[in-house]
């Protein structure tokens, strides 16, 4: 058992579970990247700085969990998640994309977390402080996505314009409130 684990704990497991990761967050790192080249439009300039600063933040985790990989003396795959090969089609599309990627992202922090409860200090830490970075990630991406401030209405039909009465005649909003 290495040096890694105070407890019994399958290391083969806990090293696909990393290496998986590992593929995710360097093609997170070529997708952002790819993103930021696609983005036009009146928040260019916003975007191309949030998709940029998320490559560097995959690369980042990569970084950090071949590390984990080394710490643990395991076998590193080098390999690297499929890319979708179709292009973007809108600044939303983009952003839904991400949310895709960061959902699978949680997914796999939370796997690892499951492998190393209670067996890993170090690992344990490691995979709470992952899942809570990209978990934030997501609300944020799920945030950028709405268009209002309360979720629920994104996702009620708008009523055509015109519809809605002024003024609906003995609809006073304090009638029948108790003097
Ligand atoms: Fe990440």
């Amino acid at each position: 058992m290495s040096e890694m684990f105070e407890h019994e704990a399958d290391e083969g497991t806990v090293v696909r579970i990393l290496n998986e990761i590992l593929a995710h967050e360097l093609a997170g790192a070529i997708r952002y990247t790819q993103y930021s080249l696609r983005v036009f439009g009146l928040d260019r300039n916003a975007l191309i700085a949030w998709l940029q600063a998320q490559a560097n933040e995959s690369l980042l985790h990569a970084q950090e969990v071949g590390e984990r990989i080394n710490d643990l003396a395991g076998e590193m795959t080098l390999a690297l998640d499929a890319l979708p090969d179709d292009q973007p089609r809108s600044t939303e599309d983009i952003l839904r994309r991400s949310l895709e990627h960061e959902r699978a992202a949680v997914a796999g922090y939370r796997a690892l977390l499951r492998a190393v409860e209670g067996r890993s200090l170090v690992l344990e830490e490691f995979a709470r402080q992952m899942v809570a970075s990209e978990v934030t990630h997501l609300n944020e991406v799920g945030k950028m996505l709405r268009t209002t401030s309360t979720p629920d209405l994104d996702r009620r039909p708008s009523p055509p314009l015109g519809s809605i009465p002024i003024d609906a005649g003995g609809d006073h909003p304090f009638e029948g409130v108790p003097q």
